[in-house]
């Protein structure tokens, strides 16, 4: 051996030792993490306790307990941090505190989080191989949740307090907000968004919404040109809530207003959101949701879990079938129809659930207008309007949610004016898979589903 590589080795030897007692020294710098204690563990059966603590609890609870090789610095860092910061976004134990609503929300995007690999997180799942959730565990977790559908009964205060709202409503319903507070973290109210098209419909049996999506301009522009991967700047859309008013016999309609969520596109100007500007205004008086900015961390976590679709939920629901993964090619409606409803605007929309469907009520200017301003007046001539109804789809993206699946049935009722001024309908009905016309019996089958069309009640849109 020669002198110098002599040298050399005692030189690595140094090194080797210096970086030893580095590491020991290292060990001594460690924030504290200690486990509080337990006031409002959450309540659950016991086989997804088990699940979630096995899998869940060492990061959101106070009864985290820690493996020999994550108390090894500086793995130990990452660990302690991920515990503070999973503990101050969900913590089981303190879960009995919040109001058992917002439990069952926390428990959906959890099971949401599982189902997109989002939860544990990988590096964590990497080491602890024993915390991945399986699929048979998924399956007790969301059984859980939501066993089975069950007819709600109807609820005579909830549908009163929705006719008031209409009724109050109405005068306004073609007037644009004004003075709408913007969200804390500045993004203006856009008051036009009611007159926006139709981009899909959701019915959220997580917590018994029905929901429209709408969407602006550019983004029907990008829709119509297969150009939604990214969404182009500028895009933007509403998601407007209604609470589910039951009908007691499995129906359920637009209630009273829950809210409407906004999101602009602009990829550079709000890069720290994933690119959207998120905003959420809650009930008639539109009040902006959340104390300061970092309430779209709320949204963000969320919409993280679609890095696939531009960090968007919605595929959109197109006049024709077109590529798969980006759009709902089930619930597209085929061109031989006689208008196409995806043009006009939304009126209301309804689910049923003894028929596993779900309907929106589209019409054009002069039906939208109408239904909103004078219900109380006959349609006028001029006015068309279109219930689709479709076999409704879990939506692949959220569990908590169905979407539109393959349409069922496209119903359109023509009023025309005759020269007296009175008001003449006419109906027309495609069916089936593909959907084509069909007749129906003249007299009361017909009458009875232009009543059953032209009696619903316009949505709130304040
Ligand atoms: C290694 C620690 C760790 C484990 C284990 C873990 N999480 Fe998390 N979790 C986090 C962190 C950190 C966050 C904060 C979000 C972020 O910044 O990524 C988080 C966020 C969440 C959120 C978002 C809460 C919100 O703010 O809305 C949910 C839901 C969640 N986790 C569910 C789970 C579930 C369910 C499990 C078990 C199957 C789990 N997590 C296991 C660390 C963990
Ligand atoms: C718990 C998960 C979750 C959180 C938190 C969340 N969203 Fe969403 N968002 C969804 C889901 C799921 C959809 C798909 C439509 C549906 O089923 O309601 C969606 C859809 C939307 C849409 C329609 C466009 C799209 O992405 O499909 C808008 C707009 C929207 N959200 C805004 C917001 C805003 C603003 C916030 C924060 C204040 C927010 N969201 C927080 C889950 C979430």
């Amino acid at each position: 051996m020669t002198l110098l590589s002599r040298t050399r080795l005692r030189a690595l030897a140094l090194l080797a030792a210096f970086l030893a007692v580095c590491f020991l020294g290292l060990q001594f710098i460690r924030p504290e993490l200690s486990n509080p204690p337990v006031l409002a563990d959450l309540q659950a059966p016991a086989p997804v306790k088990l699940i979630l603590r096995t899998s869940c609890y060492n990061c959101h609870s106070n009864e985290t307990k820690l493996s020999w090789y994550d108390q090894i610095v500086p793995g130990y860092w990452l660990v302690a941090r991920d515990v503070k910061l999973a503990r101050s976004h969900m913590n089981f134990s303190e879960f009995g505190r919040m109001p058992a609503a917002q439990q069952s929300a926390f428990l959906y995007e959890a099971v949401n989080q599982v189902q997109f690999g989002q939860m544990p997180p990988a590096q964590y799942r990497l080491i602890h191989r024993g915390s991945i959730v399986t699929p048979a565990e998924l399956e007790v977790l969301k059984n859980y949740l939501h066993p089975a559908d069950e007819i709600q009964p109807a609820d005579p205060a909830q549908a009163a307090a929705a006719e008031a709202e209409y009724q109050k409503w109405v005068p306004r319903a073609e007037t644009l907000a004004t003075g709408v507070p913007p969200a804390p973290n500045g993004m203006a109210f856009l008051p036009d968004y009611k007159n926006w098209k139709p981009v899909s419909t959701t019915d959220r049996f997580d917590n018994n919404t029905m929901r429209v999506i709408l969407g602006n301009d550019v983004t029907v522009r990008a829709i119509a040109e297969n150009n939604i991967h990214p969404w182009p700047d500028g895009s933007a859309f509403a998601k407007i809530a209604w609470k589910q008013q039951p009908d007691g016999q499995g129906g359920l309609q637009t209630g009273t207003f829950y809210q409407v969520e906004m999101m602009v596109k602009d990829a550079k100007k709000y890069a720290s959101t994933e690119g959207w500007n998120f905003g959420r205004w809650r009930g008639t008086g539109l009040t902006p949701y959340g104390k300061n900015s970092s309430f779209a961390v709320e949204c963000t976590s969320c919409h993280a879990m679609m890095p696939d679709n531009d960090f968007a939920f919605t595929m959109p629901i197109k006049d024709r079938a077109e590529p798969p993964g980006l759009f709902n090619r089930e619930a597209a409606l085929p061109d031989n129809l006689p208008y196409q409803p995806f043009r006009w605007g939304v009126i209301t929309s309804s689910v049923n659930r003894r028929d596993g469907t779900m309907s929106t009520l589209y019409g054009n200017d002069v039906a939208l207008t109408h239904a909103r301003t004078s219900p109380q007046t006959p349609y006028p001539g001029g006015a068309v309007l279109s219930l689709v109804t479709w076999r409704e789809q879990e939506d692949r993206h959220w569990f908590g949610g169905r979407i539109p699946g393959q349409v069922q049935s496209a119903e359109f009722v023509n009023v025309s004016a005759r020269p007296d001024l009175q008001s003449v309908y006419s109906y027309q009905v495609y069916r089936g898979t593909p959907l084509t016309q069909t007749t129906l019996s003249e007299g009361p089958d017909t009458q009875a589903r232009i009543d059953a069309i032209l009696s619903q009640r316009a949505a709130v849109m304040p």
